[in-house]
């Protein structure tokens, strides 16, 4: 089973990275290989809404780096996506990303993923970016692993958050058991 993180946030060591990486890590700890992606320093086009996607059953727009980085997320069974929060919801750059997979979403070729979906905050509003990366899975009929919200504003400081991190090791631990069953 391949275990994908994906990054939305443009600091590419930033706080969601980092609190993505926790899951990974507990992965890695026990075995399963992941990748992680993030979404900093690519170009990222935002969805036209020109409707061709209908008739391609893929986004049209390929002079960016969507495509790769979607090709990665078709091909991954576990989905750790998340996203820093900016103003009380996920950040334009992820936005971007998921607004383009509506390219996928008419055969809901990605059905059938499970998923994970990581917010952090300085404050305030991590529980509504949550809610849009859930929308995001939910429509793409993702089954969910669970969320993690963490709070920090400087870079690393999200690790500090012990609730977090804990929760954090806690879904990383449920994945571990996912493609360990699904490994036998
Ligand atoms: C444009 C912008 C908008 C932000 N809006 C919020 C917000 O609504 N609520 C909040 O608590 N923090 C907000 N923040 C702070 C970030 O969510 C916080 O620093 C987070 O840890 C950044 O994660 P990253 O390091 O992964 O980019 C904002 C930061 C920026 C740059």
């Amino acid at each position: 089973m391949k275990v994908l993180g994906l990054s939305g946030s443009m600091r590419r060591g930033g706080n969601t990275a980092q609190l993505i990486r926790v899951i990974l890590q507990r992965c890695e700890d026990a075995g399963i290989k992941t990748e992680f992606v993030s979404l900093a320093g690519k170009k990222i086009m935002p969805c036209m809404g020109c409707e061709k996607c209908k008739v391609e059953k893929w986004c049209i727009n390929e002079a960016d780096d969507w495509d790769a980085i979607v090709k990665k997320v078709v091909e991954c069974d576990v989905l750790v996506i998340g996203s820093p929060t900016y103003y009380y919801d996920v950040c334009g750059q992820l936005k971007n990303f998921i607004d383009r997979t509506y390219s996928l979403y008419h055969d809901r070729k990605l059905a059938g993923r499970k998923g994970v979906a990581v917010a952090v905050q300085a404050n305030n509003g991590a529980s509504r970016t949550i809610q849009t990366i859930e929308g995001f899975l939910s429509a793409h009929e993702f089954s969910s692993l669970g969320s993690v919200k963490g709070t920090g504003y400087a870079e690393g400081a999200v690790l500090d958050d012990t609730e977090a991190v804990q929760k954090a090791q806690k879904i990383g631990d449920k994945i571990v058991r996912l493609v360990k069953r699904n490994n036998k």
